[in-house]
């Protein structure tokens, strides 16, 4: 039987050897065998193979618990999320009870009602990392606020109605709960751009608005627009508060939002007077 100190040797050994093995796998690999096997039932759905990398990257480099996601939807970017937080704590750079706490408005998959909102990960986590994920639905980015408290999320994915103002209300909604210097990665941030059938200007309006520390894509085969991207949450909020709420009342809205939910995330009502209603204005499930 092996001594306790033997143990011991052989335990750091195995861990080295572990840490050596996550080290010499670019976090790109990982991603992209996750990406090639979701399920099928996903349908092109969720984020892209080059976004996917990129959120990967993001969350295993800037790796902070507990991460929040805004939009869950089917759960891949859920699990891809889980697995960089895996990684991150395999070399040691996270403690191994990290946490990952998904919201999303709705409870079914939107895409095909017979699938909860976040199935995917539960098909493809196994047990050991989808017992760190907490999926909460139906629960907004106000939710998420509320659960974390003052500077509590680490790292945060804004990837839910991508129409303004939305994108801006979900990082208001959170911008207190978030760390200093935490990451936050949003997607669709070119959404029109790409896809002129989809009017979700909300993330590049957020994007492209705010000046901050922010990341893209720096993948030498990604030939696409970026779609994806980083922002560096700043230790002084003042200013990206007032930017924030700039962003929000200088375009015009496509979605209805609640005065009670504008009031609960802090936004004075007063300045509705600013807000240009968009002709082709549409309800949602929040207005
Ligand atoms: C684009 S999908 C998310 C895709 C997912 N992140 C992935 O990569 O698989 C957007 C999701 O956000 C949800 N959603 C829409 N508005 C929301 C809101 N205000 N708060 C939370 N979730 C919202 C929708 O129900 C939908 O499931």
């Amino acid at each position: 039987m092996a001594t306790k100190a033997a143990r011991s040797t052989n335990a750091s050994k195995l861990s080295a050897k572990t840490t050596r093995s996550v080290k010499r796998t670019p976090p790109e690999n990982f991603s992209d065998s996750y990406w090639h096997n979701q399920p099928k039932w996903l349908n092109g759905t969720s984020v892209s193979y080059h976004d996917a990398r990129f959120l990967f990257r993001e969350a295993f480099q800037h790796a902070r618990s507990p991460i929040v996601e805004i939009g869950t939807a089917s759960g891949f970017s859920t699990g891809l999320l889980c697995h960089a937080m895996h990684f991150a704590a395999k070399s040691g750079r996270v403690e191994p009870d990290y946490d990952i706490v998904t919201y999303d408005i709705d409870v079914d998959f939107f895409a095909n009602k017979t699938k909860r909102s976040g199935d995917a990960a539960r098909e493809q986590l196994p047990a050991a990392l989808l017992k760190r994920v907490t999926f909460r639905s139906p629960a907004v980015a106000y939710d998420a606020a509320r659960d974390f408290g003052r500077g509590g999320i680490g790292f945060m994915f804004i990837d839910a109605c991508h129409e303004h103002p939305w994108p801006v209300l979900d990082l208001l909604a959170t911008l207190d709960s978030l760390a200093n210097g935490a990451v936050v990665v949003l997607h669709d941030i070119n959404l029109p751009i790409i896809h002129p059938e989809f009017p979700g200007w909300g993330a590049k309006f957020l994007f492209d608005g705010v000046h901050l520390e922010k990341r893209l894509s720096n993948d030498p085969d990604d030939k696409e627009i970026p779609n994806i991207g980083a922002i560096v949450i700043p230790a002084n909020r003042r200013r990206l508060r007032a930017e924030l709420l700039d962003i929000l009342f200088h375009h015009p809205w496509t979605q209805k939002v609640s005065e009670a939910y504008l009031k609960a995330i802090g936004i004075d009502t007063s300045s509705r007077n600013k807000i240009v209603l968009s002709t082709e204005d549409t309800e949602n499930p929040q207005g």
